[in-house]
């Protein structure tokens, strides 16, 4: 059952996500507001890895975006995980220093306390519901004591979520030739509690990350001025309520400090 997410989730992005440009149409276009407020979330997951240094796994690394580059520069070796060749293939291309490996975090080919630290950037919520614990928990294993987990996942309550899919269900009864594409991609994040579970061996704390995926902008900010807006209310509510954000948000960090 779960090989065939995994299978499926594998396709998705070698046959269509990093090979035809799928990720960028789905869930890359932003309006042009989005720019600079995307600035401070990539601020926001340097400042995760504050102070860390030596050896950096990240898991699901895809294309490699900026966050990922900027990150790797700072360790002494990192190592770009992956489960489609075609996201390695990409990433050696981006980061010649960095050594590229083929293979799923759900059994992860690393002995214990391998890394000081490990990223994974919207990759737990593709990997099935029934496999996502033990994903974090090969995460936990192979970094060392005292090193960081940092995951961005995404938010099921938030209410900005549910807010397009409702705007959304509308469209497509409507007007449905303005409803904005889904991408089919298998996706199953757990409630933010979820991750209390594994206050067992680490130390658990979340901050904001991103206030809206790009599915969710193009459905529910329909003009520039809005989305300008937005993202400064977004801007201010981050840095004075980053509690409030965190239940708000639709993409929170998880910090997992293994203990
Ligand atoms: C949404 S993309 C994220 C890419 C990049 N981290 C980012 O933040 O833009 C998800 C990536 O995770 C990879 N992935 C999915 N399941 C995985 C697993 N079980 N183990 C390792 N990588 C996985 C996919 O192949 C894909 O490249």
């Amino acid at each position: 059952m779960s090989n065939t997410t995994e299978e499926y989730v594998r396709q998705f992005y070698d046959e269509h996500g990093w090979a035809r440009g799928g990720e960028d149409e789905l869930f890359r276009q932003f309006r042009p507001a989005y720019k600079p407020y995307h600035e401070g979330t990539i601020a926001r997951t340097l400042a995760c890895f504050e102070s860390c240094a030596g050896r950096l796994l990240i898991v699901g690394c895809g294309d490699m975006p900026r966050s990922h580059v900027e990150l790797g520069e700072q360790f002494a070796a990192t190592v770009c995980f992956d489960i489609s060749r075609v996201a390695l293939d990409i990433a050696a291309q981006r980061v010649s220093k960095a050594k590229t490996q083929l293979g799923s975090i759900c059994e992860a080919p690393f002995p214990d306390a391998t890394f000081d630290a490990v990223f994974a950037s919207h990759v737990i919520y593709h990997i099935d519901a029934s496999l996502q614990e033990q994903a974090v928990r090969e995460m936990i294993r192979v970094v060392k004591p005292g090193g960081r987990v940092v995951v961005v996942y995404s938010n099921p309550k938030s209410p900005i979520r549910y807010a397009a899919g409702i705007v959304h269900r509308l469209r497509k009864l409507f007007a449905p030739k303005v409803a904005v594409k889904e991408s089919g991609l298998y996706f199953s994040p757990y409630p933010l509690g979820w991750w209390k579970r594994f206050s067992d061996s680490c130390d658990v704390s979340m901050k904001p990350w991103d206030v809206i995926g790009s599915y969710e902008e193009r459905t529910l900010i329909p003009a520039d001025w809005l989305a300008s807006l937005f993202y400064a209310m977004a801007r201010v509510t981050e840095r004075t309520l980053p509690k409030l954000a965190v239940r708000i948000w639709q993409y929170p960090i998880i910090v997992l400090g293994r203990r």
